[in-house]
């Protein structure tokens, strides 16, 4: 009789292609090295661009952490490897250090060492696809890697060489690979500072890189990556805020608190910019024992992740341990995953003070639409008195006109199109014929005054319409 049940093992080349193609951009891949290092107690990491002069050839990553025996590294190099994550280090799947390294690389090595004791297996993808052959590397090759100088960390007792090598994806640069190397450090920059800023932050762990030429013999120098902290701001964009919010419970998770932030507007600051385009930058930012998982984006929560208007809105998540089994990751450790639920726990939310979700939404809007109105300042322009203009000249002055019109119904016109204010030219030669300087002056100023903000919001409030017409109703006797 058949067996019901019978081992159907995966095919080992399919599966390696499979495995080598899970999507991990470059800046995702390093962060999970370190991730790894950190874990690992590490307070320096060095990433080192191996390059012959011409092409990058290999790339290493170097800690000082508590490095690993014989026996933890071949777990360490078995997919889907048997470490206990419920202590709050960084790692999840047992799978990093392999899907990272393999989505880079054909071929990676990692050397440890622990209480002087040195440690070598490789994987190639050739003898993942024959079977899952993992090689032991002899002390020939282990010991000069420690042998080596590593910037100025210490690997004198314990710690840990990540070696990637045959490079497949890297980007590159058409004017060559110095070009290239600095558009990567610049994408390392950002991302690691990112990732990584409360640790680099309170000197947990310095990041640093450098680049070295092989068969070279000239020490390379490092730089170090700077924190990117994405509540960096010195004065809040609006005064209620930031404030914490606490939703109602979510069912099996209970309360969640969250930071709401507003950004000050304009704002030139590259820890709001974080690369270029600030308004993709809206949203959730969310961490899992410290380090930054998700840097924005609303999970559903608003229709536009990069609505221009909500830009200054940020907020900070803090995921406990206790909420890992909830809230999923992806493998990339890029995106978190949301329980159900908690779209309307949040919507639902409300700080100390009585403040709602929908307040918080509408400041950070307000915010930043008071923004658009500074950036767009009415000044007066061509027509008024050139004292006048002077006095009032800015950099990002937005120039109302001022007109002396023959056909107009009314003494004073405000049109908004053509962003001048029109005066009737019997007002003018009549009815102020004998105005002095300073007095028709005083008059440009107040009309400019009374009218600007409608200028700088293209639009005649109720008010501004009142006056105007008042204004007129007042003026018509000069006119006679
Ligand atoms: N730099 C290192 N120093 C010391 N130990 C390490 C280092 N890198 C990896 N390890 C060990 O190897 C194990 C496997 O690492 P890997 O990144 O594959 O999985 P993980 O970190 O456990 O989980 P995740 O898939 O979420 O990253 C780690 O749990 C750790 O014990
Ligand atoms: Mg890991």
């Amino acid at each position: 009789m058949k067996e019901k049940f019978a081992p159907s093992l995966p095919e080992p080349s399919r599966m390696v292609h499979a495995l080598s193609q899970i999507g991990y951009k470059l800046e995702n891949a390093i962060a999970d090295l370190i991730d790894n290092s950190i874990t690992a107690g590490a307070s320096s990491v060095l990433i080192r661009f191996l390059h012959d002069g011409n092409r990058l050839v290999s790339l290493a990553i170097a800690d000082d952490g508590h490095g690993m025996t014989e026996r933890g590294l071949s777990d360490a190099m078995r997919f889907g490897s048997a470490e206990d994550h419920s202590k709050g280090g960084l790692g999840k799947f047992g799978m990093g250090l392999k899907l990272a390294s393999l989505s880079h690389s054909d071929e990676f090595s990692v050397f440890t060492r622990r209480n002087g004791r040195n440690s070598g297996k490789r994987w190639t993808i050739e003898n993942l696809a024959s079977g899952w052959l993992l090689e032991t590397l002899d002390s020939k090759v282990t010991k000069p890697v420690f042998e080596n100088n590593w910037a100025d960390l210490d690997l004198g007792k314990n710690g840990t060489v990540v070696l990637w090598d045959r490079l497949r994806g890297f980007p590159q640069h058409k004017k060559g690979i110095k070009s290239g190397l600095s558009l990567i450090e610049r994408r390392l920059r950002l991302h690691l500072g990112l990732t990584f800023h409360r640790f680099i932050e309170d000197g947990r762990v310095h990041i640093k890189m450098d680049q070295q030429e092989i068969n070279r013999r000239t020490r390379p120098f490092f730089v170090e990556i700077e924190p990117l902290n994405p509540f960096g701001y010195e004065v809040s964009g609006s005064e209620r805020f930031p404030v914490r919010m606490r939703t109602p419970a979510i069912d099996g998770i209970g309360h969640l608190e969250f930071d709401a932030h507003i950004w000050p507007s304009k704002s030139e600051e590259k820890e709001y910019r974080l690369g270029k385009r600030a308004a993709s930058h809206q949203g959730f930012y969310v961490y899992r024992n410290g380090r930054l998982i998700q840097a924005g984006g609303w999970n559903g929560l608003v229709h536009d992740d990069s609505e221009p208007h909500s830009s200054l809105a940020r907020v900070c998540l803090d995921l406990e341990p206790k909420l890992d089994e909830f809230f999923g990751l992806n493998v990339q450790k890029s995106a978190v995953i949301t329980p159900i639920g908690f779209q309307d726990a949040v919507k639902a939310s409300e700080s100390e003070c009585g403040l709602s979700w929908e307040d918080y939404r509408k400041a950070s809007i307000s915010a930043y639409r008071q923004s658009s109105e500074v950036f767009s300042q009415p000044v007066p322009g061509k027509g008024f008195p050139r004292k006048l203009q002077q006095a009032y000249k800015t950099e990002n002055g937005n120039e109302v006109k001022l007109s002396v019109s023959e056909s107009q119904a009314d003494p004073v016109e405000v049109d908004l199109n053509s962003r001048t204010i029109r005066v009737s030219s019997q007002l003018r030669n009549v009815g102020m014929s004998k105005a002095t300087d300073s007095s028709w002056h005083a008059f440009t100023i107040l009309l400019f005054e009374t009218f600007s903000t409608a200028f700088a919001r293209d639009s005649l409030s109720k008010l501004a319409e009142q006056k105007l017409h008042a204004l007129n109703k007042s003026l018509s006797y000069l006119e006679e």
